[in-house]
């Protein structure tokens, strides 16, 4: 049995708009959701001098839900600053989308969160942050929530997978609870970094591996 889908999402499913992949993208973001361990990927190409949002995609491995909602919300960011595009909300997503079911708003958080971190690692990298204050342990730790391993489905931050983290000069050291001969450690020291290096203080992201010490 289907769930209760306005047509608004089924077009925007059937048909996403800005679905894909973007080369020479100025910032890109992973999130995944832990309620579901699915996963978005979003690119961002902004304009330097005005900060509009000229072009954005998406990859989603998610479901029919997260797919209508990143469309339009890709739909929405287009055209915008970053600042205007931050203010984009689930609300607005699922009421420009005719409603969402109640069980499927965690998908919309999902793209919601993708578009915002994809924000987030332009202004870090290009220094446009307010509070330059040091990476600490506790912002390392924040930003690798919602790392899904993709074997599990389980949110890394939630399970102990990460063991330790050491910062010295602008190195990050991450140890993780994972053999490198493992199948996915090669998505998982990709998403780390992914989320580590844009970080406006970072130099190098280095990910150890349970067999490497
Ligand atoms: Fe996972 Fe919708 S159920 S994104």
């Amino acid at each position: 049995m289907g769930l209760p889908y306005s047509d608004k999402v089924l077009d925007h499913f059937m048909n996403p708009r800005n679905a894909g992949e973007m080369e020479n993208a100025d910032a890109t973001a992973t999130e995944g959701s832990p309620a579901c361990g699915d996963q978005i990927k979003l690119f961002l190409k902004v304009n330097p001098v005005t900060r509009v949002i000229e072009d954005i995609k998406f990859k989603s491995y998610g479901c029919a839900s997260n797919i209508a909602t990143a469309s339009i919300i890709t739909e929405m960011a287009k055209g915008k600053t970053l600042e205007e595009a931050k203010a984009i909300n689930w609300q607005t997503a699922s009421e420009n989308l005719g409603g969402l079911p109640a069980v499927k708003i965690h998908c919309a958080v999902l793209a919601v969160d993708a578009v915002r971190s994809a924000i987030d690692n332009y202004e870090q990298e290009h220094g446009l942050i307010r509070e330059k204050a040091p990476t600490d342990e506790k912002r390392i730790r924040e930003r690798l929530k919602h790392v899904i391993n993709p074997l599990t489905g389980l949110d890394v931050m939630q399970v102990n997978f990460i063991r330790s983290i050491e910062i010295t000069d602008g190195i990050i050291n991450v140890h993780v609870n994972m053999g490198k001969e493992h199948q996915f450690s090669g998505n998982i020291l990709e998403e780390i970094k992914e989320r580590l290096e844009p970080l406006w203080d970072v130099k190098e992201v280095r990910v150890i591996f349970k067999n490497e010490g």
